[in-house]
């Protein structure tokens, strides 16, 4: 009786530390507007894929999810999504050199999987590589600040007016630990 109590016990410490390893671990964000989740799959080739979500994304905006640590919103990495007077949905890519500047890329480095607009509902999943891609070669292998912009009004195709707040920094993003195969490498393990 004694027994089984301390390794009850030791069972819950153990099971409280590992649910504390997935915790810190942050693989999604979600406020009343944007809901986004991002994993790495495809084993060595490291496709990273983002799942994006704005709940209120109306005609003529644009959102974003930036990367880097600035400072503020210098040196950011961006993937922006405008829709136009329609739903029609384009994504692009761009770098922001100094604040209020947007140097947007010709052809966007990430791929579309797929896209929908319902109402004002707008639903997005891209994938890149997790390590270095497009003309700057942006490697998203280390922890770095996710930066979830809700967004701003559009002036014309490919033109951003500045956003009105509601920025989120998500802290130190480490996309390379948000792995779909964990249940597999465990099992691998055990095999050995
Ligand atoms: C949705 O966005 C529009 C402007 O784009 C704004 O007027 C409206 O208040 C927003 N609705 C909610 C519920 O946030
Ligand atoms: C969008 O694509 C992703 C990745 O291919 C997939 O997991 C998801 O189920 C797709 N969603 C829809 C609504 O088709
Ligand atoms: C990106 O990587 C390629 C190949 O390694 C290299 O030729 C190029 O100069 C790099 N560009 C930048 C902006 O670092």
């Amino acid at each position: 009786m004694h027994l089984s109590i301390v390794s009850t016990f030791a069972i819950s410490i153990v099971l409280c530390t590992l649910f504390q390893e997935v915790d810190s671990k942050v693989c999604s964000f979600e406020n009343e507007l944007i809901a986004t989740s991002w994993n790495v799959k495809n084993g060595e080739t490291k496709i990273l894929e983002i799942r994006f979500e704005h709940k209120n994304f109306t005609e003529n905006r644009w959102t974003s999810l930036a990367f880097g640590n600035g400072p503020g919103m210098n040196n950011l990495e961006a993937i922006i999504f405008s829709r136009g007077d329609d739903d029609t949905i384009t994504t692009y890519t761009a770098f922001t050199p100094k604040k209020k500047k947007v140097d947007v890329d010709d052809v966007a480095y990430v791929n579309v999987e797929n896209s929908s607009v319902n109402g004002n509902h707008l639903k997005i999943t891209v994938t890149r590589p997790l390590g270095s891609v497009g003309p700057r070669n942006h490697s998203l292998e280390k922890c770095v600040n996710w930066i979830v912009i809700p967004g701003g009004t559009l002036k014309s195709k490919g033109h951003f007016k500045k956003h009105h707040g509601g920025v989120e920094i998500v802290k130190n993003v480490c996309a390379a630990q948000c792995t779909s195969d964990i249940g597999k490498m465990v099992l691998t393990n055990r095999i050995h």
